[in-house]
């Protein structure tokens, strides 16, 4: 095992695709990239501006992950050499944090051959993360619908359908989850609740289907954007008009402050609605980028290496071309 080098490719992702609070979530073709080497002492090589701050020991988040694994598959492996590169933009709400969490998963358990299945790696990263949703898309690519009681999470992956495409509008700050949990209300009333009910089971039924003229009426939710749309100036319009501009439909992001918008591959719009979202957002005050992410339809690929051979070509010289934001 000494001479196992693993390089593992892990999308990133959109949670809640509107009413699906916690529940839903879609893998992104946006990236982040672990390389895992077994070493005789831990060391980082962390590039990009994504990973400036974050800790170069041992109390690094993909570090603690990689050692969960080992303990849980009764495997020692104390030291390991850590690369790590992501494009996927941090708190912005696109699933930065759920990446690295199963990318760190997916990574440890490849390097000691496998013993953990798919599904463990799920309710380990669900623990982790608190919520399903971004790491289910990681995970398994897609669309992924899960529910956790807090002991296990259950889920249905749904193919994206091949006319689905979707911009993101990410703004030029940053929204912790944190922050943006603390802003909902404990309670909600009843008839909020079957709003919700409603269109999130409406928008899976649409999804799954492929009835994408359902998207505008289902991705709608009074549970969590209507209360954090004081976080996000511009989001309620955009939200309101997204449809009139273009849109199959538009959501918050996760935790924002991202805004996603559903697009239909044939839409003679594209460019309209791209500047709907920006002038919008500019109006506020708002710097934005927008950036058009395919779904990724397909969880983390991993690349298995004797690192005896190949220890010479470091990470960012492997991914060269690969990257795209
Ligand atoms: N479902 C989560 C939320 C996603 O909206 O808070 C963010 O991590």
């Amino acid at each position: 095992m000494n001479n196992r080098k693993v390089i593992v490719k892990i999308p990133a992702s959109t949670a809640n695709l509107g009413p699906g609070f916690d529940s839903l979530g879609m893998a992104l073709s946006l990236y982040a990239w672990i390389e895992l080497n077994v070493s005789d002492r831990t060391e980082f090589q962390l590039h990009g501006d994504q990973m400036n701050g974050l800790p170069r020991d041992k109390t690094n988040l993909i570090y603690k992950v990689a050692q969960l694994v080992f303990k849980e598959a009764g495997v020692n492996v104390p030291e390991l050499s850590i690369s790590i590169y992501s494009e996927i933009p941090l708190t912005r709400g696109l699933g930065s944090s759920a990446s690295a969490i199963v990318g760190a998963l997916v990574a440890a358990n490849a390097l000691i051959g496998s013993p953990l299945t798919d599904d463990k790696l799920f309710q380990m990263a669900t623990e982790l993360e608190g919520h399903p949703d971004n790491v289910g898309a990681s995970l398994f690519g897609g669309i992924v619908v899960s529910a956790w009681d807090g002991e296990r999470a259950d889920y249905v992956r749904i193919e994206p359908h091949r006319k689905i495409e979707t911009l993101v509008a990410i703004p030029a700050f940053q929204l912790s989850t944190e922050k943006a949990r603390h802003v909902l209300p404990k309670q909600i009333s009843m008839a909020d609740a079957v709003f919700n009910v409603g269109r999130s089971s409406l928008l899976v039924a649409a999804l799954a289907s492929g009835q994408l003229g359902l998207i505008r009426h289902a991705m709608k939710d009074r549970l969590h954007q209507p209360y954090r749309a004081a976080l996000i100036p511009g989001m309620t319009a955009i939200l309101e008009q997204a449809v009139e501009q273009g849109a199959l439909g538009a959501a918050l992001s996760g935790a924002g402050p991202t805004i996603i918008a559903f697009v239909d591959a044939d839409s003679r719009e594209k460019t309209g609605l791209e500047q709907f979202l920006l002038r919008t957002l500019k109006q506020e005050g708002i710097h934005a980028e927008t950036l058009w992410v395919p779904p990724c339809v397909h969880g983390p690929q991993i690349t298995l290496e004797d690192s005896s051979k190949q220890s010479a070509i470091p990470l960012m010289d492997r991914i060269k071309g690969d990257v795209t934001a």
